[in-house]
């Protein structure tokens, strides 16, 4: 297992710098399987071993994976200089440096974005040729028909030409007394969900992701609220890859 010095690896976390780390060693606030360190340039293995400061147990586990339940709103980008962002959502302890959303969804869009620092991963469940299924529920202005069903399952063209792959639509409960759907895509073309209702003359009204991979969004997960994912749901998620 790699080891990695101590103040690199707290550093690492974002929250404190390589110079905090050393003041609060020096003050011996910095316990590394319980015995107090005071030379940060010692080497740890952050997979197994436990490091404290001030008494709390850090998670330095180098990737994190969170389940954000993500409100109206908010844009799904890591940095924006005017708009609020999904990283922006992130509580402090759950923060880590180059934290990203691995794919977007609409300002005015809902639910499951899976937020990491693990690049690979981000890039393989975008990666088109994966077809990581992703599930919506749309609340529209017209009820689906078996016209519509057809028009998604065949892989329609979009107004500027692209082309979609194939998707299911099903009929949903409908919500506060308007017609829903369920959408399965398989990618992600921009806007995509609310172009193919517009070529078939619907509009979208509320669009939310209730799930990725096979993980579905946590009901006990407030808007705006995020959590690690479970070591299941991780497993769950990269599984599909195999
Ligand atoms: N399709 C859309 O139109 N918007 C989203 O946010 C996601 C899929």
């Amino acid at each position: 297992m790699e080891q990695v010095r101590l103040d690199k690896a707290v550093a690492s976390l974002g929250e404190l710098s390589r110079r905090d780390v050393k003041k609060l060693a020096a003050q011996g606030q910095v316990t590394v399987n319980g015995k107090v360190v005071k030379r940060v340039e010692e080497k740890i293995t952050p997979d197994t071993d436990r490091v404290c400061i001030g008494g709390k147990l850090l998670n330095l586990n180098p990737h994190i994976y969170l389940m954000l339940n993500k409100p109206e709103g908010v844009v799904s980008a890591s940095r924006d200089e005017k708009e609020k962002t999904v990283v922006d959502l992130v509580p402090r302890e759950l923060f880590r440096r180059g934290i990203f959303p691995a794919g977007r969804l609409d300002k005015d869009t809902t639910g499951f974005v899976l937020l990491t620092n693990d690049g690979e991963l981000a890039h393989r469940i975008l990666s088109p040729k994966n077809h990581i299924p992703k599930v919506y529920i749309a609340v529209l202005d017209l009820p689906i028909d078996e016209d519509t069903i057809r028009m998604f399952a065949e892989g329609m063209e979009l107004k500027n030409g692209e082309v979609c792959k194939p998707a299911s639509l099903a009929h949903e409960p409908s919500w506060e007394a308007q017609p829903a759907a369920r959408i399965v895509l398989r990618e992600g073309i921009y806007h995509q969900i609310k172009r193919m209702f517009a070529k078939t003359g619907r509009e979208v009204l509320a669009l939310k992701r209730i799930s990725m991979g096979g993980v579905s969004l946590d009901p006990s997960l407030a808007p705006g609220c995020c959590r690690e994912l479970t070591e299941i749901e991780r497993e769950h998620l990269l599984d599909g890859f195999h």
